[in-house]
């Protein structure tokens, strides 16, 4: 066994997973060492053996959590088993990558953060979109003041499928439009509404508009469906100064700032005196140096685990995209109404479990960690 080597197993070999597998293979030279993949459905094992067969196939996630010489795990299984996976894993000492959206209830995000922290582990999300050129120039263009002060954003990722069975179109598409704006903006957001409509199976719609307040009085809409004629991945993001559009669809001009705006009145008395003045100017496309995304997270994760560092797409980060989203399900279930968004705890996510979790509650334990971290 090469010691240097980290020692990843992938656990579910559906549509996502195999992608996992083949970028650690394709790391080798940066210390992966892709040794094991499970699922339990016999069809996926076999092609798997197919594809890469150098790699050992097992019928269950726990085979893999138990081998002590697996170093990292990623679980790229059903939403709903993302949470007590990950939580056998990081029991077990693994390193985690769990898929988008980490998990459904913050709650468990708090749990899983805790175990990764007390235990010294990396825990970390498949928000891919954290992993793109494209985002990346975007987080650097409003960070730079380019676009001027934010005043609203428009999400639209919409296709005609792929219909789930197991999670809402909120949970399935929503997770990167909110883990990009959270990313992009790091604003704090405050409020959340949505509605949807269950059109196809009627128990779980496919169809959702969630609309996001933003502290600095910031608002975001975005729409995810799978029952749309056409694949639409666009972002517009509208400043004071300028507006940039990222449609992720296009080969080459992802992403076009438009050098466009209005002037409003600031001090006029009555509406009748409004002199709006309009700008139109340049459109601008930004080059960017692309590579493939999860290529990249994958070689982060593997960097994180060697160096300790936090990662980008950390557990904080899959907790604050399950707050969002759990407040955009109780908003849909309450017919769109506004759900506040309770400001972010001073006690630091890594601590705040064992005291506010729904979990087994250890005081001792809460007490010690929370002086030895000074709070
Ligand atoms: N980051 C992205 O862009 C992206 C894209 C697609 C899917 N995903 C995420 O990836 C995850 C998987 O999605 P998918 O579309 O591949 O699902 P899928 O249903 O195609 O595959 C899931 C697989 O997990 C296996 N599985 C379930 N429980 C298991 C267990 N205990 N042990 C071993 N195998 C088990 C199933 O047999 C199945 O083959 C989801 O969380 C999804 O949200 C992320």
């Amino acid at each position: 066994m090469n010691q240097t080597k980290t020692r990843i197993g992938v656990v579910g070999c559906g549509y996502w997973g195999p992608n996992h597998i083949r970028n650690f293979l394709s790391l080798g030279r940066n210390g992966a060492d892709m040794v094991v993949a499970a699922d339990r459905d016999p069809a996926r094992r076999q092609r798997i053996s197919e594809l890469y067969p150098m790699v050992r196939v097992e019928t269950d996630a726990s085979l893999v959590f138990q081998d002590p010489s697996i170093d990292a795990v990623v679980i790229a299984t059903p939403v709903e088993t993302h949470y007590p996976l990950a939580k056998q894993a990081l029991s077990l000492g693994k390193h985690v990558l769990v898929e988008k959206p980490l998990v459904t209830d913050p709650d468990q995000a708090e749990e899983l953060i805790y175990l990764a922290e007390t235990g010294g582990r990396v825990l970390m999300v498949g928000h891919t979109f954290e992993y793109t050129a494209a985002v990346n120039r975007i987080k650097e263009i409003i960070a730079s003041g380019e676009l001027g002060e934010i005043l609203y954003i428009r999400s639209l990722r919409v296709n005609l499928g792929l219909f789930q069975t197991d999670i809402n179109v909120l949970w399935d598409l929503a997770p990167h439009d909110v883990s990009i704006l959270l990313y992009v903006l790091q604003m704090a957001p405050t409020a959340v509404m949505a509605v949807g409509n269950a059109n196809i199976n009627r128990t779980i719609e496919d169809v959702a508009s969630i609309t996001i307040e933003f502290d600095s009085d910031v608002m975001a809409n975005i729409i995810v469906s799978w029952l749309d004629p056409r694949k639409v991945r666009e972002m517009t993001i509208v400043g004071s100064k300028k507006m940039l559009v990222y449609d992720d669809t296009s080969a080459n001009e992802k992403l076009r700032i438009f050098d466009k705006g209005v002037d409003g009145p600031k001090d006029y008395e009555s509406f009748g005196e409004f002199p709006y003045s309009y700008r139109y100017g340049d459109i601008v496309t930004p080059f960017l140096q692309e590579h493939e995304p999860l290529r990249e997270e994958c070689a982060h994760f593997l960097g994180c685990i060697k160096t300790g560092e936090t990662p980008r797409s950390g557990g904080k980060a899959g907790l604050d995209v399950a707050r969002v989203l759990s407040a955009a399900e109780a908003s849909l279930r309450a017919g769109g109404q506004r759900v506040e968004l309770a400001p972010i705890p001073a006690i630091p996510a890594q601590l705040s479990w064992p005291l506010r979790g729904n979990g087994q509650v250890d005081t001792e334990d809460a007490i010690a960690i929370l002086r030895a971290a000074g709070a």
